[in-house]
Order: C-alpha cells, then sequence, then structure tokens
C-alpha cells in the first residue's frame, strides 16, 4: 500500500463507515481499498461491488450515492465511475499530511519499529586466514554489512561476527609448509601473500610425495591436542591476517562484535559431539561419525572424520549453540556465497533434531558466484582480484576525476576515498544478491549512469541547495502541485516499504535501486521546477521535498554501506 494514501485512505474509510455506521467498520472498508494503478482513476478507490451484497444495492448505485453525498474536504475530487468510488487526494492534504509528516520524521525517515527489543546474530565476511582477501569475498561482506544495518534501522540489538576460518587440516598444511619452506624475514616482510606462497608449494610438492599430507594431518592433530610450538605460529599468522583484513574493514567502515572464528570452538566441540551421540543421533559409517538425513532427502552431517578430526560442520553447530547461549538472537543469519547452501540446510538440521526448537531461527541468506571476466575464480588460477587493489584503482581514479574536474577542491583525498569505495559496493549492492556475478574491472569502476557516485552526487546536490537556501518555512498548503513534485512527494513516502521489503528478503539491492529511483525523480524535479527563484510558496514546498530527499538518501547510503558526502 502507498504510505503517500494511508492517511487519506484512513480517513476516508472513517467517512463512509459513518453513512453506514451499522453494518460496516472502518477497519472493513479500509480492507476493501484499492490503489489505481492509473491516477486518473484516482488515488484511492473503492470497488463497491464488495459493498453490495451487505447492503443489497447495485455498486453502481452505491457509488453514487456516495460520491454525491459525502463530505470529505481532504479529497480535490471524489467520482463514481461504473460501480468504483475514485477519490483524488488533493494537493492541500498531501502538503499538510504526507509531506509535512516526512518532514517531520527528520533524520529517523524510513526506520521501523520491527525489531524493537529483539536480537539477531549475523554471521558475515567470515575469510580464511592466510589467504588474501578477494573479489569473492566482497559478496558477504558488503550485503551482511548491509543487511546488519537494515536489522539495526528496524530496531534489532545486532551482533556482528566474523567467523574466521582459522582451524582445520589446512592450517596443519601451512605449518608443515612454514618449517620447510618459509622464513619467518620473508613472513613479515610480504604477510599474507607469503603464507599464500608457501601454501600453494605444499600443494605442488605433496603431488609429488603425498606423505607431506600426513605430516600435515598429525601437525593439526598435535595443534588440536595443545601443541604449544605449533599454535605460537598459527596465532602469529592469524593476527597477521586479521591485520590485513582489517584494513579493508576500516576502509568500509566495518567492524564485528566478534571475531571468535572456528578455532574458539575447539574447546566446546567435544561437549556437542557427546550430547548428538547422547540423543542417538550418531551413527558410525566407515570409521566416520555422521548423522544421516535421509529422510530430509539430504547427505548425512559428517560430524568426526574417520581420524577422529572434527569437520566445519562440527564447529558451525557448535557455534550456532554457543550463539544461542550467549547473544539469546531471535535470528541468526549466516552470510555465505551459494555453494554452502546444503552445508547450512545440513546443520541447521541437526539443531532441530538434537531437539533445539529454535532451527527455523537459523537462516542462510546465500548469494550467487563471482567470476572474473567469464572465468570461475581460483587463486591458484591467479585471477583472484584482490579487494584492496579493486579499492585502490576506484579510489585513484576518483582522484583523478577530481582532479581534473574541481583542482581546488578541498578534502580531496576523503571525497576520492567515498566515492570509490561507493563505486564499488553499490555495484556490487545494485542487483538481486542470488544473481551470479561476472565481475568486469569497467563496470565496478563506472561512475556514469546508475551508480554509487550518482546517488551520492545527488545527496551532495541536495545539500548545497539547503545550505544556500538557509532557514527553512513551514512548506504552504496554498499550491497547487505540479507532477514532477507529486511524484517526487509518493517516491519519498515509499521509504519505509522497501525498507520493510529488503528486511524481509535480505535484499540491500531493494535500497540500491529505490536510491536510484529517488535519484531519478530528484533530477527530473530539480530540472522542471525552479526552487531557489521560485515564489515563496512554491519554495517552501520545494526545500521542504528537497529536505526529505537528503533525508532518505543519506540514510538509504548507510542502509547499503556507503558514506555521504556533502560536497563532491
Ligand atoms: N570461512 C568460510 C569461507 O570462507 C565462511 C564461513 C561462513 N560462516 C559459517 N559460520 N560457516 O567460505
Amino acid at each position: 500500500m502507498q504510505k503517500f494514501a494511508t492517511l487519506f485512505s484512513k480517513a476516508l474509510s472513517e467517512k463512509i463507515s459513518a453513512v453506514y455506521s451499522v453494518e460496516l467498520s472502518p477497519e472493513e472498508i479500509a480492507d476493501m481499498l484499492e490503489y489505481p494503478p492509473d491516477s486518473k482513476m484516482g488515488d484511492v478507490a473503492l470497488p463497491c461491488f464488495k459493498l453490495s451484497r451487505t447492503l443489497r444495492t447495485s455498486p453502481v448505485q452505491i457509488a453514487s450515492g456516495l460520491a454525491d453525498g459525502l463530505e470529505f474536504p481532504e479529497a480535490s475530487r471524489i467520482e463514481a465511475v461504473s460501480g468504483y468510488l475514485n477519490a483524488f487526494i488533493s494537493d492541500g492534504y498531501v502538503i499538510t499530511s504526507t509531506l509535512k509528516g516526512l518532514v517531520d520524521e527528520g533524520e529517523n525517515i524510513g526506520r521501523l519499529t520491527d525489531g524493537v527489543g529483539k536480537t539477531m546474530c549475523i554471521d558475515y565476511s567470515s575469510p580464511n586466514m592466510a589467504k588474501r582477501f578477494h573479489i569473492g569475498h566482497l559478496g558477504t561482506t558488503a550485503i551482511g554489512n548491509s543487511i546488519k544495518r537494515i536489522y539495526e534501522f528496524a530496531g534489532y540489538k545486532c551482533y556482528g561476527i566474523n567467523h574466521l576460518g582459522d582451524w582445520g587440516t589446512q592450517y596443519g598444511r601451512l605449518a608443515v609448509a612454514y618449517e620447510r619452506w618459509g622464513s619467518r624475514e620473508e613472513v613479515e616482510r610480504l604477510g599474507v601473500k607469503e603464507l599464500e606462497r608457501i601454501y600453494q608449494k605444499f600443494y605442488i610438492e605433496a603431488e609429488k610425495d603425498p606423505s607431506l599430507n600426513d605430516e600435515a594431518r598429525a601437525a593439526f592433530t598435535k595443534m588440536e591436542n595443545g601443541d604449544e610450538e605449533l599454535l605460537a605460529i598459527w596465532r602469529w599468522f592469524r593476527e597477521i591476517s586479521l591485520k590485513e583484513f582489517m584494513a579493508t574493514y576500516n576502509l568500509l567502515g566495518i567492524d564485528f562484535e566478534s571475531y571468535s572464528g572456528e578455532s574458539f570452538y575447539n574447546d566446546k566441540m567435544d561437549a556437542v559431539v557427546r550430547e548428538i551421540d547422547e540423543k542417538g543421533l550418531l551413527v558410525e559409517s566407515d570409521g566416520a561419525k555422521i548423522v544421516p538425513l535421509d529422510d530430509y532427502n539430504m547427505p548425512p552431517c559428517i560430524i568426526l572424520k574417520s581420524d577422529g578430526s572434527t569437520i566445519y560442520a562440527t564447529r558451525d553447530i557448535t557455534a550456532a549453540l554457543y550463539r544461542k547461549k550467549t547473544y539469546n538472537f531471535d535470528k541468526c543469519i549466516y552470510v555465505t556465497d551459494a555453494g554452502q547452501s546444503l552445508h547450512f540446510a545440513q546443520f541447521f538440521k541437526v539443531i532441530g533434531l538434537m531437539g533445539y526448537d529454535w532451527e527455523d531461527q537459523l537462516v542462510h541468506v546465500p548469494y550467487g558466484k563471482i567470476s572474473v571476466g567469464g572465468q570461475k575464480l581460483a587463486t591458484r588460477a591467479g585471477n583472484a582480484v584482490l579487494l584492496t587493489d579493486l579499492f585502490d584503482e576506484a579510489i585513484s581514479r576518483v582522484r583523478a576525476v577530481i582532479e581534473e574536474k574541481n583542482p581546488d577542491c578541498e578534502n580531496k583525498e576523503e571525497i576520492a576515498r567515498k566515492v570509490g569505495v561507493g563505486a564499488v559496493l553499490f555495484n556490487q549492492l545494485s542487483t538481486g544478491r542470488i544473481k551470479d556475478i561476472n565481475f568486469i574491472w569497467e563496470d565496478a569502476l563506472n561512475f556514469d549512469g546508475n551508480t554509487g557516485p550518482y546517488v551520492q552526487y545527488t545527496y551532495a546536490r541536495t545539500c548545497s541547495i539547503l545550505e544556500k537556501a538557509g532557514e527553512l518555512a513551514e512548506p504552504s498548503a496554498d499550491l497547487e502541485l505540479c507532477a514532477d513534485e507529486k511524484e517526487m512527494i509518493s517516491t519519498l513516502a515509499r521509504f519505509s516499504e522497501r525498507v520493510r521489503q529488503a528486511l524481509e528478503e535480505h535484499e540491500p539491492s531493494v535500497i540500491s535501486r529505490y536510491l536510484l529511483d529517488v535519484c531519478h525523480a530528484f533530477n527530473r524535479f530539480y530540472h522542471n521546477c525552479p526552487i531557489l527563484r521560485a515564489s515563496d510558496e512554491e519554495k517552501s514546498v520545494r526545500l521542504a521535498i528537497c529536505q526529505v530527499t537528503r533525508n532518505v538518501i543519506g540514510n538509504g547510503l548507510w542502509l547499503i554501506g556507503m558514506e555521504k558526502t556533502e560536497k563532491i
């Protein structure tokens, strides 16, 4: 339903219900109202056939009776057309109710109260240590951050969790690789890049000498049993990795409430495995311990491998139980690529089978795969675009544009950073999350058309108009609104509806697309309706529109994790 017409519809239903006080409540009437797609049919319409049975009169008679008899100054016109009562909202009413209401919401515009008193956890980004951050991680990082903000905006208490991939046999391999081919100096000098190099070397060498794999497994078992020497090196690698990840998080303005990764659950898994066993769910299969899920059309969930070690799923089950206990969440969301959907479905089911009634509070939010220039992403194929390179490139391109167009601009660096990062984020968040993305440098760095910079630019434009305008007056009700003004008001009035849709669908692109609608409408309005040169009455309304536009774009940008800038 259009918020534009919400108050109007409410008032109209009350009026109509008063005519038929005995038979129909205002709520019943409100349920019957429709919003004609074509504005020639009114802003709100009552299909009178819905009343004809109760009133034992024909729809045509009901409609014309109402059109003639109803006193309703909020409408500029009320017409009966073939059994429909069509009502047109008066401009004065749009200004004093809708526009004024939006102005009064101020910087809280669009906020919801759905989540007040509720708690959610969101597990996102969660990269694996000892690997550099590449565009494969952009989806979970950007989408997760935006979903977290949308929930916060809806009143939820949110805990962002970075479930770092910092445990598993691969860190046994890394330990072996470091011992054989690594050096402290090189790791200190090159950081994660060097860890990646020795890790890749492990694979090449293990092809020739498979006994390396046994060595790696043994090393990881030692780590699981608390070997201090190996753990000290592992901690060091973890720290180096986190430091590099933090650089990107800082650039994006992201922080997590918890960085407890997979290793955090090392000493908590025994009890959980025992619990699964005690509940009669654990079955032995080829030496491994599994929970069969045939009844749910899924392959079994492996809990312990045949060598007795735990796996990804064991840690996730343990983490879910821990989070429930620690945060008492109403919802726990996991953002990863769609390739992991089965893993989540499996371990959610195990939680349910363990007898926990909150299985359905666990939600996997998948997103599509990313390829580069049509090719599958693979670190080993060397086509994994690093996030630091991507953002650096975006920032330096914006810097060059500013240098050229506006060399005297203050805060060049800050603006270049905000706009460069924004371009990349908006590009990621403007298509539905489940769609596969083929990463193309030129698209991610495009600043024209439907892009992040275009939205930031429109925001800056509203700021500069408002700055020039100075003190704002109350919007005058004695004005006939033009089509662009009406379009603008009705677009702005849809913001909170869009926020709710984004929340329900876990879909940041709903916000990005809406922002483009707002910017297009605003730029049309700005082009067709002079603001500062207008009469006082027009000016009061147009500036109010500008002000609400600024607040809506400002909040919308925040919701998708972008920064705003008052000058570009
Ligand atoms: N580290 C994993 C990866 O890079 C993502 C972890 C997602 N979170 C979770 N609780 N499983 O694919």
